[in-house]
């Protein structure tokens, strides 16, 4: 175990020494199939990021006029490309009928109950074009915000292109929040429209989206329309006269030939609200330039794309991950994507397997959270399914504990697909680390290195540099084209939360460390450290301890105060079915004392039908921080996906 010499690093503790090197056929074929090849893009980038950038955006954007600045950077304030005019939705749509692939498929979907649709890239355009006409006929103009609170179907991709494609400022709010939760986000971005569906599809049920809407409109009152998309069918639905109208109305009968309107490229794209550790959800700022070439080539270079690949992100376009590997990042690359409506688990807990046989899918990218949950429900499922399509497998949202990743690796992926385990923010705009599949050779539990334009630093709580080996606060050291422009009406907030503490560098908020090979592991939020006796210890590292044990599915520790020790370590644990005994607990405790040592031995063990969670699946600790000290709750909940799994444990308490 190493010790802390350094003012406040953090220990590591846990050594996960295998590594699996790319495939030869894989790296053949790869888009960077030599190491040389990104050492080149990764030196140029950090030592001559202008040159660098230029040819990037010249290369792979289009532009209606060029740009003459590459980056003005007045910390914390960047303008990339400026002078440039483009359009976000041109480029992921037009660019591609225009040469000439109009008629390849850029959208598959498959709704909840089973029903399919294609658009090829053409047609999408057609789509695109009449969504931005209807906007404009309900008096949608450059600069305005617009609220998209929707399911997973192909007209939540087409609003966010249509508001791209005349300079409207799109705010995608996840369709599980509350009418509360809308009402606070049209609030903060003083939205003038409502784009939403009359109902979704949830395991079998129809939740009723627009009564939601209806509800939090009553308490918007910047917002003068509601655009309704007809999804779910029945006649209830209430319209409101002069406010709702329905999409089949406004935008079937558009001509579909309006072109996309050439924007400057600092002009802002879109809004996404994330929430805070406390306090109000922020609205993160990204505009359209540096955004577009940042989630394009990052794309390309990690998902290795190939002209005929089936790509498919199992996220939701309410969130970043949906943004920018779900429409800009994959749609400007001329990419097959693939978009599912519904739930993992239903009608059955085969259905994403089903998925990808069906569509033979060659890319999958998906969250931990759901790897964890398809261990769970046990490899029978996966069994029954034909996943040889694949070649590629991502993780994104969390970190993925070592095991889980050895169960994606082997039984989803065969043992063949390399994993990226992608590591970036809402506010990074796009992949910041990650290994590079042809060429990167992969720890499990470790985002390994970073992406070209990325210049990664590891201070101290006096912001020195850390050593090797050694946690810290993770920031990044350079702008790059994809970083976040603000947070929407809060200055403040933005310059305190990001640029304050480490004077110059964006402080990222997670720790992490790097190793002697100059890999990355994220260890997990800065507030979610444990200081045991004067060790800091992460949080995910003895998480990733627990579920090394055979019969542990899920786990999440926090730190809670002790006289004795400072904090004492708390474990709350779901378990694969077996019986939740004492013998069990003394059994996990031994086990995490042999991964890691004594001092990461947690003090309690809680056993629990499910962990509290935000509602894109990140297990939220800062709660069980209160569950496990006994204080009473504190701070936002509007994020939480299931609050009875929290009341519970309280009760329990
Ligand atoms: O703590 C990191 C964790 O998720 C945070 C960003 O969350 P959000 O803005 O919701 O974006 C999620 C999609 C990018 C990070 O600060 N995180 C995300 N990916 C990883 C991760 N932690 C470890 N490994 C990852 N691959």
């Amino acid at each position: 175990m190493s010790e802390a010499t350094q003012s406040g690093s953090i220990d590591h503790v846990l050594h996960e020494r295998r590594l699996f090197h790319p495939k030869p056929e894989f790296t053949q074929k790869a888009v960077i199939s030599t190491v040389e090849q990104y050492q080149e893009l990764y030196a140029a980038a950090r030592d001559t990021p202008d040159a660098f950038w230029r040819d990037q955006a010249n290369e792979h954007l289009h532009w209606f006029e060029p740009f003459d600045e590459v980056c003005r950077w007045e910390p914390p304030h960047a303008n990339w490309f400026v002078g440039g005019k483009t359009n976000a939705c041109y480029n992921a749509v037009d660019s591609h009928v225009q040469a000439g692939r109009g008629d390849k498929l850029a959208i598959i979907w498959e709704g909840e109950p089973g029903d399919t649709r294609t658009l090829t890239y053409r047609e999408l355009q057609t789509e695109v074009a009449k969504c931005a006409e209807g906007l404009v006929e309900l008096g949608i103009q450059q600069g305005d915000v617009v609220s998209i609170y929707m399911p997973m179907t192909p007209e939540l991709a087409i609003a966010m292109l249509a508001c791209a494609r005349i300079g409207a400022v799109h705010s995608v709010i996840f369709a599980g929040f509350s009418a509360e939760s809308i009402a606070d986000r049209n609030n903060d971005a003083s939205a003038k429209m409502v784009i939403t569906s009359d109902g979704l599809n949830r395991r079998g049920n129809v939740l009723p989206l627009k009564a939601t809407v209806d509800e939090a409109l009553a308490k918007s009152p910047t917002v003068q329309t509601c655009l309704v998309l007809r999804r779910t069918g029945g006649d209830d639905t209430p319209m409101t006269a002069g406010r709702d109208v329905w999409w089949h109305d406004v935008i079937d009968k558009q001509p579909g030939d309006l072109a996309a309107k050439p924007l400057d490229s600092e002009t802002p794209l879109f809004i996404l609200y994330t929430s805070g550790s406390t306090g109000k959800p922020k609205g993160i700022l990204h505009t359209t330039a540096g955004y577009n070439l940042w989630a394009k080539r990052t794309f390309q270079w990690v998902f290795d794309h190939r002209e005929d690949d089936v790509y498919w992100c199992t996220a939701d376009c309410g969130w970043i991950t949906g943004h920018s590997y779900i429409v800009y990042g994959p749609l400007s690359a001329g990419a097959t994507c693939v978009m599912y409506e519904g739930a993992p688990n239903h009608p059955a807990e085969d259905r994403f397997w089903e998925l990808v046989e069906k569509y033979k899918v060659t890319i999958l990218y998906t969250a931990p959270t759901a790897v964890r949950a398809f261990i769970k429900w046990g490899d029978h499922h996966v069994d029954k399914h034909d996943l040889s399509s694949l070649r590629l497998l991502g993780s994104v949202g969390e970190g993925i504990n070592p095991e889980a990743w050895m169960w994606y690796h082997e039984k989803i992926g065969g043992g063949r697909c390399p994993i990226v385990d992608t590591w970036w923010q809402t506010e990074t705009g796009g992949i910041m680390m990650s290994p590079l599949p042809g060429i990167t050779p992969t720890k499990p539990g470790s985002c390994t290195k970073p992406l070209p334009g990325v210049v990664p630093m590891i201070v101290d709580e006096l912001g020195n540099d850390v050593d090797t080996e050694h946690g810290g606060k993770l920031c990044i050291a350079q702008p790059w084209p994809g970083m976040l422009r603000g947070i929407w009406g809060d200055e403040q907030r933005f310059v305190e939360q990001y640029w304050t503490d480490v004077p110059g560098n964006y402080l990222t908020g997670d720790n992490a460390r790097c190793d002697r090979d100059g890999y990355y592991w994220i260890m997990g939020r800065i507030d979610d450290v444990i200081n045991v006796s004067g060790h800091r210890l992460s949080t995910i590292e003895v998480e990733s301890a627990l579920v090394s044990h055979p019969d542990v599915c899920e786990a999440a520790v926090v730190g809670r105060p002790d006289d004795l020790k400072g904090q004492a370590i708390a474990a709350f644990v779901t378990t694969t079915g077996r019986e939740c005994n004492d013998e069990l607990l003394k059994e996990l405790k031994l086990h995490v004392r042999k991964q890691i040592g004594a001092l990461a031995q947690p003090d309690d063990i809680r056993f629990t039908a499910a962990l509290p969670k935000t509602r894109s699946g990140k297990i939220m600790r800062r709660l069980l921080r209160d569950v496990a000290a006994g204080r009473e709750l504190a701070g936002d909940t509007s994020t939480l996906e299931d609050l009875a799994s929290l009341a519970k444990l309280q009760e329990e308490s």
